[in-house]
């Protein structure tokens, strides 16, 4: 894979293709990455590739796909952020290949993509994504919806990485220190690019916390702001692998006071 930063910083959701199906050699390499993925959660993610036209499959969204992959989790604590961890992963491997994505989990019809995933009783499919080559221009809608969101923006790294306490913005030496891994997690993708993610740093530790909105909870998508914190982990995670780091996740709630719209999800632990 390419610099992380380069992946990182480079993509993009991608919702015009160029109408090319996904070559073989992509598609295995695509999916032999996929059957390794694994998250700090140990919960089983799983990924399932549809034909576009054989199961009937679009989103308003989206133009000149030819493939979609699904992922499929067994409902239960930590689902969610175990989900943003490993569609994540999948997402930004696809993109190293130059495979465009876009996180979907409200834009489609949900019972068709649930049927054709063959989702069971206790599991659920909170996202998918089509997968395929961007065409040279985005159409119309797409850059519209851009717009829309902010796309192209993110938060500031005061409002989203804190010392000790809530109050205190990680600052000087400190922030310093975790530079490179601030500028992963701050071009993470979310919904409706809301980056509910916020990290509170105690010495070698990083908890990892969920800033709620309403209206993210749906029995079919679980928590969609604790997919975001799961993938905004993921980019943390990942960028420390790459330094030959070998970080620890754990969920062990450190107690720091924090608002009732705010819920602790993990931590991680750096060593040296
Ligand atoms: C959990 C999640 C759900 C999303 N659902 C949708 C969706 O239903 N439709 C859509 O067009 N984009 C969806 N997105 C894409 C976001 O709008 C997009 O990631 C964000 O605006 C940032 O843009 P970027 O991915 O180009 O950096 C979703 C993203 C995430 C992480």
């Amino acid at each position: 894979m390419a610099a992380l930063k380069e992946i990182v910083k480079g993509r993009r959701s991608v919702r015009t293709f160029d109408g090319n199906p996904v070559s073989q050699e992509d598609r295995e390499k695509l999916c032999a990455y996929i059957d390794g993925i694994t998250n700090p959660f140990g919960i089983p993610v799983e990924f399932v590739l549809l034909d576009a036209e054989e199961y009937g499959l679009s989103s308003p969204v989206i133009s000149g796909e030819k493939l979609y992959i699904e992922g499929k989790v067994r409902k239960g604590p930590y689902a969610d952020a175990a989900f943003g961890y490993s569609f994540e992963r999948m997402v930004l491997y696809a993109w190293s290949l130059g495979i465009g994505t876009t996180w979907i989990a409200g834009t489609m019809k949900r019972e068709l993509f649930e049927k054709a995933a063959g989702l069971k009783d206790g599991e659920m499919m909170p996202c998918m994504s089509p997968l395929g080559y961007p065409a040279k221009k985005k159409s119309v809608r797409e850059a519209l919806m851009r717009k829309g969101v902010g796309a192209d923006a993110r938060k500031p790294a005061e409002k989203l990485f804190f010392d000790g306490n809530l109050d205190t913005p990680l600052a000087g030496a400190k922030k310093e220190k975790i530079a490179d891994l601030i500028e992963l997690v701050r071009w993470a993708p979310s919904a409706v690019n809301k980056q509910p993610w916020r990290i509170i740093a105690a010495d070698s530790l990083y908890h990892f916390y969920e800033k709620k909105d309403k209206g993210f909870v749906t029995a079919a998508t679980g928590d969609l702001q604790k997919i975001d914190v799961g993938i905004a982990l993921c980019h943390f995670v990942m960028g420390l692998e790459e330094k030959g780091a070998q970080p620890a996740v754990v969920t062990a709630d450190p107690g720091i006071l924090i608002p009732d719209s705010m819920e602790y999800v993990a931590t991680v632990q750096v060593n040296a």
